[in-house]
């Protein structure tokens, strides 16, 4: 995972986009038994005192009917399900990862001394920053993002081992899941350091600056939320590396030879593209796996994910001056092409079809069948939601700024903030 940089936060969110978490049901507030949904009710109550006091109790009520949802996958009989995958695991999920002899290392993709002889390593240096001087500040900027997302692996590794039934408890478990979130992350590993090289010898960036921004990322941690049932984990995972692998690709082809030129730029990004699409597929695989076996649970925690954004794991990202840095980021990737919200949305799409979630019918609950339909309506409102921004944005006329980016030695990139 690990990704984008692009990322973006609940890009959707950002548009306003965030739903409802709830559906409309029969509420006991201040002794009152109601059936409506939050925002009605509060409509309905009228006084602002007791709307303000109806909306806290309201919310209470959500987040502990949200909590009891995702701590019900908990149960010994969920988690069995995980265990019971171990075979299945071993058999169609661990061969994705490449055997460490075939697999690519950022020596292969950037000039390395030890096979080019200290002449020939500095004539590659140059070419390489010539090259790297065609690239956009903007692109730069993204790339950055990309980059810390990507360096902050320590966030996502710990993470997955917190996950109950699939985590790795002492480090070297020998269970076939903990074998794969181990060789996931060493695959991962590699991103930010081809990455971080590269940075590092095109001389276009303050190196400095952008090591700071990864400390800071990786000491903010990120709160994952649910924090650890394996089918929030595994649905969240699934879209993070298709969100990565599209972030990734979508940078390659701007700053390739069609782009702005820089080959090895773009051949740098093709490589980690292609390992994040690797990834997908294999959390794809098992997220549909989970589908498979208990269609209502899986179908719920699509939902419960979808309702909240996929917030990139970035979302902490911080240049150590701008408060909201990570706003202005998501708008940056979203000017650049990198990331963008038709990219989320299409994530959805792809999630919606790999799942069948449109076919689901048999073994779903009443919230079962209220999540399906939620997922499967989410394009088409985050569209909507889209276009309503951008029809407010330009009746505002709103401009954009421009501020300076440490990252790249305090050069300014104008922004169109939301
Ligand atoms: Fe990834
Ligand atoms: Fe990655």
């Amino acid at each position: 995972m690990a990704a984008t940089a692009t990322m973006g936060m609940p890009l959707a969110n950002r548009l306003g986009c965030k739903p409802n978490a709830t559906s409309p049901s029969t509420r006991t507030l201040f002794g009152i038994q109601v059936t409506m949904s939050s925002s009605r009710w509060s409509r309905a109550v009228g006084s602002s005192a007791v709307m303000a006091a109806a909306d806290v109790a309201v919310r209470r009520w959500e987040e502990k009917q949200q909590e009891e949802e995702w701590r019900s996958y908990l149960a010994p009989e969920k988690l069995e399900v995980l265990t019971q995958m171990e075979p299945w695991v071993e058999e169609h999920v661990l061969p994705l990862l490449k055997p460490v002899e075939a697999a690519w290392q950022p020596s292969d993709l950037l000039p390395d001394p030890a096979a080019l002889g200290a002449e020939g390593f500095h004539v590659a240096c140059l070419k390489l920053q010539e090259q790297a001087a065609a690239v956009p500040d903007l692109l730069l900027v993204c790339l950055v993002a990309n980059m810390v997302t990507e360096e902050a692996l320590p966030t996502y590794q710990s993470s997955l081992n917190r996950v109950e039934a699939v985590g790795d408890l002492t480090g070297a478990d020998g269970t076939a899941w903990a074998r794969w979130i181990r060789g996931w992350s060493a695959e991962e590993n590699r991103h930010g350091d081809v990455l971080n090289r590269y940075m590092y010898l095109s001389g276009r960036f303050d190196m400095r600056e952008v090591e700071r921004t990864v400390h800071r990322l990786i000491r903010s941690g990120m709160a994952v939320d649910p924090p650890c049932s394996p089918y929030h984990a595994f649905v969240y995972t699934a879209f993070q590396e298709r969100a990565t692998a599209v972030a990734h690709g979508n940078t390659a082809r701007l700053v390739g030879a069609r782009g702005h030129g820089d080959a090895v730029l773009a051949r740098v990004c093709g490589t980690v593209a292609a390992d994040e699409k690797r990834h997908e597929a294999a959390y794809t695989r098992i997220v549909s796996k989970l589908f498979e076996a208990d269609p209502d649970a899986g179908v719920r925690a699509l939902a419960y994910m979808l309702r909240r954004g996929i917030a990139m794991p970035t979302s902490p990202i911080s240049d150590g001056r701008h408060d909201d840095f990570y706003a202005c980021v998501v708008s940056l990737a979203e000017q650049a092409g990198t990331y963008t919200v038709s990219d989320y949305c299409s994530i959805v799409e792809h999630l919606i079809r790999e799942w069948r979630v449109e076919e689901l019918a048999g073994g779903l609950s009443g919230e079962g069948r209220r999540a399906r339909d939620y997922v499967c309506e989410l394009p088409q409102k985050i569209r909507r939601m889209k276009e309503k921004a951008h029809d407010r944005a330009a009746k505002a006329q709103k401009k954009s700024i421009s501020i300076p980016i440490n990252w790249i030695f305090d050069r300014h990139v104008s922004v169109m903030l939301p």
